[in-house]
């Protein structure tokens, strides 16, 4: 059994030009203690998938079908008040942007000690010196000092420590990082990747890891899905996808890495726009910026196929 296993999962959102598929259809599996990333351009719906697994989806929207088993108990449409006991304590979660997850008016020991005291029911001096300990282990200099600290005194690279510090104070099992790193500069964000990598060895926590950066996937993650227009649409090994990536999209991802552009050549980039998900999508949600489209592609969502070892790709292209 995987710690995570997503099946069908279909995540929508009412609004006034339509029904937004924000995951449509998506199946992810992540196993105790590793890492697995979810990659896709904006909009493609990484945040929905991962907030699904914390139950926190705009409260307008809904999980329309599909599973999401955690540890072996089902997720999807669990009681607000399960939901919430998981959440910070088994399953945490990073968001994109630290200063809208940290409350600006509270000191930051405060909020370290919060879920120590509220989870793990420590005594207030146990949580204080547990709290202290975390924000070592994040590399936060000189705590006794900046645990008084409010929010706005830190820097960026500061507030994603103190939120990951937050985020296994309870001992999680599975951690999510949505884009852990996109508010910060290139150095900053180096570290913090490599900091959570090294927390995820230590602890042996599993790693969901969004992001858009196919550069960061490939040191960091043991497996890779490729998320486009709320769906999946290839999964494989990072070593596999990196090597031999199958779908369109994924090689379109890949050749507009800064590391593959060609010497003296501007960046690749993928033309077009992603579609948008408040109408329905009739064929393949890639086939108007697909350099290899087909007529089927226009009417038919091609069907899954295994390509071995758990390579899996939905494209009409291996289907003819
Ligand atoms: N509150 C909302 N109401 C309606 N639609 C929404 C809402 N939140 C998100 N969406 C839509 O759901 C889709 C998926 O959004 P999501 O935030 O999961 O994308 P993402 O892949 O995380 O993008 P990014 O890389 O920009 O963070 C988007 O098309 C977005 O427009
Ligand atoms: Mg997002």
């Amino acid at each position: 059994m995987a710690l995570l296993e997503i099946s069908n999962l279909t995540v929508t959102i009412p609004t006034p030009h339509g029904i937004v598929h924000a995951v449509n259809s998506a199946d992810l599996c992540l196993d105790y203690g590793q890492t697995v990333a979810l990659v896709g351009e904006s909009g493609s719906g990484k945040s929905m998938t991962a907030r699904s697994i914390m139950g926190l989806i705009p409260a307008s929207g809904s999980i329309e079908s599909g599973s999401i088993r955690f540890d072996g108990q089902e997720l999807a449409n669990l009681p607000e008040k399960e939901l919430r006991l998981l959440r910070g304590n088994r399953i945490a979660m990073i968001f994109q942007e630290p200063m809208t997850s940290l409350n600006p008016v509270l000191k930051i020991g405060d909020q370290v000690m919060e879920p120590l005291l509220l989870h793990r029911r420590l005594d207030k001096q146990a949580a204080r010196t547990e709290a202290l300990e975390l924000l070592q282990q994040v590399g936060i200099p000189s705590p006794e000092q900046r645990i008084n600290d409010y929010p706005h005194q830190l820097s960026g690279g500061q507030r994603q420590r103190v939120m990951i510090a937050m985020a296994l104070a309870c001992n999680p099992q599975l951690l999510i990082a949505d884009e852990p790193t996109t508010a910060l500069d290139v150095t900053i964000q180096a570290q913090i990747l490599e900091l959570i990598d090294q927390l995820r060895r230590d602890k042996g926590l599993a790693l969901l890891l969004i992001t858009h950066d196919l550069g960061i996937v490939a040191q960091r993650a043991d497996r890779v899905h490729v998320m486009y227009a709320g769906q999946i649409v290839e999964t494989a090994a990072t070593d596999q996808l990196l090597n031999n990536p199958l779908h369109p999209y994924t090689r379109g991802l890949l050749a507009s890495l800064p590391e593959n552009a060609l010497p003296g050549q501007p960046l690749a980039t993928i033309p077009g726009q992603p579609p948008r998900l408040d109408k329905p999508i009739i064929g393949c949600p890639f086939k108007d910026r697909c350099p290899d489209v087909k007529p089927v592609c226009f009417e038919q969502m091609p069907a899954e196929l295994d390509k071995g070892n758990g390579h899996l790709v939905k494209c009409w292209n291996y289907l003819l």
